[in-house]
């Protein structure tokens, strides 16, 4: 295959750093953006130099369009990832994979019948420091690892989906600690099997927007008794928290994605600074480029690669299947107050979608 033709399905924020994330890819190209807000498709195909539809059903039938990448609110997973498998495209879908493990079921499902390509597309394992953690632990610079933590959080969601928790499946645990569980799932390797969960969430501060959790802790124990902890919130002031801990019986290794090595002290606005700076002035610490720290570059250019060689991506939609199975137990656990045991449909894992 030459040319990679690539259809944008949203044109919002995450939309945008993975176009951005394909500025880098040899092979690609963005053919299509769909969108239904007309001012921002046409505004996301003029920088972009993509041509703007109004459907998921336009972009993914399209000629000029080989792989799909969901860029929508999470009550459009599912649909767009049918649409694109229907279309016989191969397509890419953001975090959290569905609202629930029965919605990623069936996103794996439709995609192993039609024979196309999947993958789950989590950023944060292709940060680069990540991908230094994940090496320095295999090369057993830490020992036997032992536990985990992930530390994420900001003061609150920009668009008004993430807050009507019954569209989107959930609150602050859903949208952020399905980073952090695949981080952990990543350091831990995959192979290890997550048992049950323990989870406290609340609605501490914005109980004026949402009735999902705006704060939340959990923990995942692992077959062999290990265990990795999640504590997010959307109610940390101060920028994007981004903390990442692994201990081992010979060490640790404490990463802080929001620690960059630039601070300025401005009187006057400079723009665009950092995701979710909550200020303009007096102290800041700009990101010279999120798109790369975030680990965007490094997942497009492995998503077309293995689109276009035929292998598997490093996250696969299974793994957005794994994800959602741990938070569908930690949503049990906030109910019930005890461990909840994670269900996995083995059969499906199986089938290598
Ligand atoms: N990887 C990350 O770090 C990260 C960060 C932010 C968001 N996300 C995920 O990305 C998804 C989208 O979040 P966002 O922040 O980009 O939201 P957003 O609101 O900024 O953008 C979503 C876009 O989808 C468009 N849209 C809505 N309904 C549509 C429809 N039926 N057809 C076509 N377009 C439609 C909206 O007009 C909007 O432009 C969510 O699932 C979120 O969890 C991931």
């Amino acid at each position: 295959m030459g040319t990679v033709g690539i259809a944008m399905l949203g044109s919002g924020f995450i939309g945008e750093f993975h176009a951005l994330g394909l500025r880098y890819v040899r092979d690609a190209r963005l053919t299509v953006n769909a969108d239904a807000d007309p001012a921002r498709r046409a505004a996301f195909a003029e920088r972009f130099g993509s041509r703007p539809v109004a459907t998921i059903e336009e972009a993914c039938g399209d000629p000029d369009v080989d792989l799909v990448i969901v860029s929508l609110p999470n009550h459009l997973h599912r649909e767009a990832v049918l649409a694109a498998a229907a279309a016989g495209k191969g397509v890419a879908c953001t975090k959290p994979l569905g609202r629930n493990a029965d919605e990623a079921a069936d996103m794996l499902r439709a995609v192993a019948g039609a024979g196309t390509f999947g993958a789950y597309l989590e950023n944060i394992v292709w940060n680069p420091d990540i991908l230094r953690v994940r090496d320095m632990v295999a090369s057993g610079a830490i020992g036997r690892v032992t536990t985990f933590r992930a530390r994420e959080g900001h003061s609150g969601p920009h668009a008004a989906h993430f807050w009507n928790a019954e569209l989107a499946g959930g609150g602050a645990l859903l949208d952020m600690a399905s980073h952090g569980i695949e981080v952990g799932r990543f350091l831990f390797g995959k192979d290890l099997a997550p048992r049950e969960v323990l989870a406290w969430g609340d609605t501490l501060v914005h109980g004026d927007r949402t009735t999902g959790e705006d704060n939340a802790i959990m923990v995942v124990r692992f077959a062999d008794g290990r265990a990795a902890t999640c504590d997010v919130s959307w109610s940390s002031k101060g920028g994007l928290e981004g903390r990442f801990e692994v201990y081992g019986d010979a060490g640790r290794i404490i990463e802080d994605l929001g620690a960059g090595s630039m601070r300025a002290f401005i009187e006057r606005p400079a723009g665009y600074l950092v995701e979710k700076a909550d200020v303009e002035t007096g102290w800041v610490f700009p990101q010279p480029d999120e798109v790369r720290i975030h680990g965007h570059d490094l997942m497009m250019a492995d998503i077309v690669e293995a689109f276009r060689d035929g292998r598997a991506p490093g996250e696969t939609l299974a793994d957005g299947y794994v994800v959602n199975a741990i938070l569908d137990a930690a949503y049990a656990s906030m109910r019930s107050g005890r461990w909840e045991p994670v269900v996995l449909d083995e059969a499906l894992l199986a089938g290598g979608a």
